[in-house]
């Protein structure tokens, strides 16, 4: 009877772990299972890193390899040519403040080509080359309409200009467009080998890939600082614009806003949208071998507190949205501090709190940098207000 009764047991708890593992998405705290993070400061030769040489030489590129042959995909990093043509420059838009810039970039290789369309505002009073703030929009084109007939919260140029900084923008249909059925037509038609590698380049890797290229437009640009250039992007872009800060040490500061599931927020927590799901919903976003840790988020040999440690020494500001707890912000908050002991081997201490901070309590002056909104998933001009402190705080802008 005993033996009965303990195999009916075992068998009843074996079925709940595994409903429980198999859920795609999951709002209660009670449901996060114990877990431990890898150690970003742990050679996979287990060996401990402790200085900023080690981490620089050895850890730091096998941790950037692991997320491309796991998660992103590789980042072709060659091609044929690159070119740049202004096709319209507005020296008083925005009533004289600011210098609209629109500008084609055209990326070839292997007889293919792409073209990126910035926008670009450039203020009018300045006097040495500007700092910039370069959106990767994963939203419609009219949130970052050129005329200015449509002004989008999302991307408020002009609290931008008056703040001194000039703001820029792509689209991510331009790399890929954003749907599994046509994602390749755009920069995979350049590296189709990369189609048929399970550790091949996908829709997030090719608009992050899309952010260098721009950066490679701005190192020709003599009205923009090329040292201080923030990479900004919103949940899908959020997850793109931390890939290539990650991969492109050109980016000075790397803001994620409301990124979530393989963007800022853990993978081993499973809260909110877990990795089946996403690799589901959006299976052109993240490559061939992704698809194997679908309910096994313990399996990866890395979490995405190593994707924001890649990025130091250059800041990196995460946030999120109360009513948001699809992108998990208590999730977003520990992959911050998880990667402060990245930032101390640079000698940059984290002035993150222990827990994370009450609502509308920015966290700003710090390299490792937090809010989290009250309201919705979406990024406001209470989100980029606070980007600029964050940018005036580290690019020293002293105002
Ligand atoms: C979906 C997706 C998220 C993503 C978001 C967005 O909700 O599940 O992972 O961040 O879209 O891009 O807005």
């Amino acid at each position: 009877m005993k033996t009965f009764l303990f195999t009916c047991l075992s068998l009843f708890i074996c079925i709940q772990l595994h409903a429980q593992n198999h859920e795609e998405s999951n709002y209660d705290e009670a449901k996060v299972p114990t877990y431990t993070l890898p150690d970003v400061l742990k050679t996979r030769d287990n060996k401990t890193v402790s200085s900023k040489k080690v981490w620089e030489k050895n850890r730091r590129p096998e941790i950037l390899a692991l997320f491309e042959d796991h998660i992103y995909g590789q980042v072709p990093k060659s091609f044929e040519d690159i070119r740049f043509s202004v096709i319209s420059e507005t020296k008083n838009s925005m009533n004289g403040k600011s210098n609209r810039k629109e500008i084609l970039i055209e990326v070839f290789n292997q007889g293919k080509s792409v073209r990126i369309n910035l926008v670009l505002f450039i203020p009018n009073n300045a006097t040495k080359p500007s700092p910039v703030f370069l959106l990767i929009n994963n939203r419609g084109k009219e949130n970052t309409d050129p005329s200015r007939k449509i002004i989008s919260e999302f991307w408020p140029a002009e609290v931008l200009i008056d703040a001194g900084y000039a703001i820029a923008a792509f689209h991510v249909s331009d790399l890929a467009p954003d749907n599994k059925d046509e994602f390749m037509n755009g920069v995979m038609q350049l590296y189709p080998e990369q189609l048929k590698a399970d550790n091949g380049m996908r829709a997030i890797g090719a608009w992050g890939w899309g952010a260098s290229r721009v950066m490679d437009y701005f190192e020709t640009e003599s009205q923009i600082d090329i040292k201080r250039v923030a990479l900004v992007g919103h949940s899908r872009g959020g997850k793109a614009s931390l890939w290539a800060a990650a991969q492109d040490q050109r980016f000075a500061i790397c803001i994620t806003n409301c990124s979530g599931s393989t963007g800022a927020a853990l993978a081993r927590r499973q809260f909110g949208e877990r990795v089946r799901r996403i690799n589901t919903s959006f299976p052109h976003w993240f490559n061939a071998n992704y698809k194997k840790y679908n309910d096994h988020e313990a399996l990866l040999p890395v979490d995405q507190h190593m994707l924001i440690s890649l990025i130091a020494p250059r800041p990196v500001y995460a946030t999120n949205a109360s009513e948001d707890l699809w992108a998990d912000p208590k999730g977003t908050f520990l992959s911050l501090k998880n990667a402060e002991g990245v930032y101390g081997l640079f000698g940059l201490k984290s002035n993150l709190p222990e827990v994370a901070p009450g609502l509308n309590t920015p966290l700003i002056e710090s390299p490792l940098a937090y809010h989290n909104r009250e309201g919705k998933h979406d990024m406001t001009v209470y989100d980029w207000k606070q980007f600029i402190k964050f940018a005036d705080f580290h690019f020293g802008m002293g105002r």
